[in-house]
């Protein structure tokens, strides 16, 4: 197990992401490399002798669960196919108002959910609002039931927990849950999507089952792409709101002014992406061929794992990488990727996030942590608080 995996250093992970920065290349184990040099990152993002679909490794061990991966786990031309029909049912050209036409919407749910906080006291952020939040939201938009939640969130749980399983302390354990997970959600998301085949909604799942376009998906890349958008839209917006929080928590001037100026929102939300990005480093990309940085050479076949994490704090790259300053200029941070896979669902995550910083900063009295810092969901991958207690001295109404 590498060090990027230590449970132990979640609250704290960025002197480790330092030292693995002094050097460009970082040998993890026999065949596994780190890079975290944001212009190396930024490279190797773009580069097309890197891979994303784990069967392209001399050794994928447990890597690899399924003949037919999410599209975030392969490369063109079966990736662009699949974006691109999947992009027909959630943004433009042929839907440039979806995800914008979500915010009465995602208002309404954020009320609801502060409105149900107790009108003084002590809230936990994750429980009450950053999960339950981008979970209304993306069953809305995909056709999943809401009331099914406490189903997929077990599963979900299980698929995320072994992200980076070659490098967890009980990787076995968690590769056997996790397969148990995708075999359950599976089944489940073939169910629903026969069920939008015979009662069509204007929910993308509806769109895609019932799809008549040459390049429409198969039933199975269809449970596949439905169980990538469940997890990928809900497991990481969640550790946004919530590393967010935490983040103006501990700056108050920051939250002084967004109350101030709730526009404020859009850079602070970019600056939380740079800073706390809530997907830390992208595991299990594969050299397709020797790949040599600064006299170092990656030989094929070798797994790369990229910090994305610590590239978003390079000082060759930001000024004060370390300060949270959501008006710093030209911040091009990798908190969403780059390149190819460059986050399906940012406008939706930005949407949402923007919204709920916004409405947390404005509503709640004296909001103060309570534990500092908080529990960490164990995932090395997708980074963020557990729990995170909040006492504030009274909630505003709106
Ligand atoms: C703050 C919230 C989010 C963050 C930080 C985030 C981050 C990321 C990152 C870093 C990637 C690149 C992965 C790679 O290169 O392998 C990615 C890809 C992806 N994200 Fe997000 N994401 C967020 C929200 C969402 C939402 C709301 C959705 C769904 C609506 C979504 C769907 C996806 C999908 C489908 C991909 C794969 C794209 C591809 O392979 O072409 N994400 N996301």
């Amino acid at each position: 197990m590498h060090q990027v995996g230590q449970q132990a250093n979640r609250h704290n992970p960025w002197p480790l992401y330092a030292r693995l920065r002094q050097q460009r290349v970082v040998p993890l184990a026999e065949g596994s490399y780190a890079i975290g040099r944001y212009d190396d990152v930024l490279a190797l993002l773009h580069d097309p002798r890197v891979s994303s679909d784990p069967h392209t490794l001399t050794d994928p061990a447990d890597r690899i669960v399924m003949d037919t991966p999410p599209f975030i786990n392969r490369d063109p031309p079966d990736h662009d196919r699949l974006r691109r029909v999947a992009t027909r049912f959630f943004g433009p050209p042929a839907r440039p108002e979806l995800v914008t036409g979500q915010e009465p919407e995602i208002r309404r749910q954020i009320d609801a959910l502060i409105s149900a906080f107790p009108e003084s006291g002590e809230i936990d952020v994750v429980d009450h609002f950053a999960y339950p939040l981008p979970v209304a939201v993306i069953c809305r938009l995909l056709g999943v039931p809401p009331a099914d939640e406490p189903q997929f969130r077990v599963w979900a749980g299980q698929v995320v927990g072994a992200l980076d399983a070659a490098n967890l302390e009980d990787s076995d354990n968690a590769v056997k849950r996790r397969n148990e997970g995708l075999l359950a959600l599976f089944s489940y998301l073939g169910e629903l999507v026969r069920k939008h085949r015979d009662s069509p909604d204007g929910s993308m799942l509806s769109g895609l089952a019932n799809d008549d376009e040459p390049d429409a998906m198969s039933d199975l890349e269809l449970q596949v792409t439905a169980g990538l958008l469940l997890i990928a839209g809900h497991e990481t917006t969640v550790n946004l709101i919530a590393n967010g929080t935490l983040t103006l928590l501990r700056n108050p001037d920051a939250l002084a002014r967004l109350r101030r100026e709730p526009g404020w929102v859009v850079p602070v939300t970019e600056e939380l992406l740079r800073l706390e990005p809530p997907v830390q480093y992208l595991p299990n990309r594969a050299a397709l061929a020797d790949i040599t940085i600064d006299g170092t050479t990656i030989p094929q076949g070798s797994e790369l794992t990229l910090l994305i994490a610590a590239a978003n704090r390079d000082s060759g790259r930001f000024t004060e990488p370390e300060r949270f300053d959501p008006d710093r200029p030209d911040n091009q941070h990798l908190g969403f990727g780059s390149g190819l896979h460059y986050c399906f669902g940012a406008p939706l995550a930005r949407l949402e996030v923007q919204l709920a910083l916004a409405a947390l900063a404005s509503r709640l009295a004296n909001p103060r942590l309570v534990e500092d810092p908080p529990p960490y969901r164990p995932s090395p991958v997708l980074r963020g608080p557990l729990h995170l207690r909040v006492a504030y001295d009274a909630r505003r109404d709106r």
